[in-house]
């Protein structure tokens, strides 16, 4: 773009592709707008047909005139923007950038619902957005195969044969999910040296919230000393990285630090009598600080979601639809149940579809990824995803064994746990893919501190 001569590019796929890629991508939006401002430019002819470069030109740089024409030498109409200036602007600086490239063309979408789908190369996307802290927090009392042996018709080897799950922690009665996230929190601001000031807003990733009203977001704010934005996002054990979706969108566009946390007291909503569902879950957080990055990349992600049927994984009452009553109460049907069967199956199937639509987005390997991070939910899923992969199994890290399943904590926990394990290296690709209640499904990859990488090579 050139804003103080007049300049014709023509045919020139290699200036039209990132223009247009930048265009549709968010963020590359956000500094074409800025690029546009800073250039100065009164006049701007896109050769069409879309428009979409004349139509955000238009939108970002006062009194510019933008104008699409179907040909290059096509004489653009300038006689508005001469009359709302009222000045004799003369011959225009003209900036010609011819749109097709291999015969795509892209119109802008009308959001009316007929819009064709974007090609798949639209929806690369990474952010440059790193986490710059980690942090961890497991309540205390720790609950062994062997304990719930003591309770529960079930075994140690049942138990460890069917899931890898050794132990898993539960909350104290006085403790709440606002207290182990506030824990989490303050850990994951002091690994990256932040106070909370520094922060613009938490999220918390949670299916186990202190109170229907009011979230748990704002109690850990309120725990931490602030009044930054906080909000809940429930997307059951897939949680954190919806959370990490959002928070990075929020720093790559300028919102300064997020911190995205995972807290979850599943022992809260189970039924302990239940043996089927009990032995599986724990209590638990880990949160991460999100930090604008030019050197790192976040990203692409793949969300997904069908709630078609609910009741596979479920609390059936204790929402609008079925508030608790005593028929509640004497039914259970306010503690977690599952269709254990049809929920593994679909977890390797969503988790493993997840990986791969990153990968491929990412135009990567599975030999390119350093570290994959699964949700931990079990490690027989954990293991059924990466041989579906072809992943060296080495790569997965566990921490199932130890945790049980902690739903959306699940993956900050883990994270955590391989960094201070010293499983993470300045510049290792890593992947993170999570399946939860919903049905819910995410994966993700981002590249673990850049930055250190940049500065260790140089
Ligand atoms: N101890 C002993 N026996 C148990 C038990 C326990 N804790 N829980 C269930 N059983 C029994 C069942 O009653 C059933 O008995 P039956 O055959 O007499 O009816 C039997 O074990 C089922 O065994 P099996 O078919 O070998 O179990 P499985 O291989 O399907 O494993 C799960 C069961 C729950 C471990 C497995 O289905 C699973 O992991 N599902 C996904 C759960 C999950 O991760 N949910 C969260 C996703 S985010």
């Amino acid at each position: 773009m050139s804003g103080t001569t007049a300049r014709t590019i023509d045919g020139g796929r290699d200036t039209a592709d990132p223009l247009v890629s930048g265009i549709l991508a968010p963020v590359r939006c956000y500094e074409v707008q800025l690029r546009l401002a800073e250039l100065g430019i009164t006049h701007l002819v896109e050769v069409g047909p879309a428009g979409h470069l004349a139509g955000l030109a238009r939108r970002t740089v006062p009194d510019l005139e933008a104008r699409t024409v179907a040909q290059p030498d096509d004489p653009p109409a300038w006689s508005r923007s001469t009359a709302r200036s009222g000045h004799d602007l003369g011959p225009p600086p003209v900036t010609v950038v011819r749109r097709e490239t291999d015969g795509r063309t892209l119109a802008p979408p009308t959001g009316d619902g007929s819009d064709p789908p974007p090609p798949a190369w639209c929806r690369v996307m990474t952010l440059p957005v790193a986490i710059a802290g980690l942090g961890a927090h497991l309540p205390a009392r720790v609950v062994t195969n062997g304990d719930l042996a003591e309770v529960l018709d079930t075994s140690d080897e049942w138990i460890r044969s069917r899931t890898g799950i050794r132990e898993r922690h539960y909350v104290a009665a006085d403790e709440a999910t606002s207290d182990l996230a506030a824990h989490a929190g303050k850990a994951a601001l002091a690994d990256a040296g932040l106070g909370v000031e520094d922060i613009s807003a938490i999220i918390v990733a949670t299916t186990t919230p202190d109170h229907t009203v009011p979230g748990t977001a704002p109690l850990v704010a309120a725990r931490l000393g602030t009044e930054v934005a906080a909000f809940d996002l429930n997307a059951a054990c897939s949680g954190f990285l919806y959370g990490l979706r959002v928070g990075s969108a929020m720093v790559a566009t300028g919102e300064g630090p997020v911190l995205v946390i995972g807290a979850e007291t599943l022992s809260r909503i189970v039924d302990h009598n239940d043996r089927s569902v009990a032995v599986l879950f724990g209590d638990g957080a880990g949160a991460a600080v999100l930090v604008p990055d030019a050197g790192a990349s976040m990203g692409p992600f793949e969300l997904g979601a069908d709630g078609v049927e609910p009741s596979m994984l479920w609390t059936c009452a204790g929402g609008s639809r079925t508030p608790v009553d005593d028929a509640v109460l004497e039914a259970g049907t306010h503690f977690l149940t599952m269709r254990g069967g049809d929920v593994y199956r679909n977890a390797v199937s969503r988790m493993t579809q997840a990986a791969r639509g990153v990968l491929e987005r990412a135009q990567l390997g599975v030999d390119d990824i350093d570290l994959f991070v699964g949700h931990q939910a079990n490690v027989r899923i954990l293991d059924a995803v990466v041989a579906r992969l072809g992943l060296d199994p080495a790569r997965s890290h566990v921490t199932v064994d130890r945790h049980g399943n902690t739903s959306a904590a699940s993956i900050p926990m883990a994270l955590t746990d391989a960094r201070d394990a010293g499983r993470l290296s300045p510049g290792d690709t890593v992947l993170l893919a999570a399946f939860g209640a919903g049905l819910t499904w995410a994966a993700c990859v981002l590249t673990w501190n850049p930055t250190a990488a940049a500065g260790e090579g140089g």
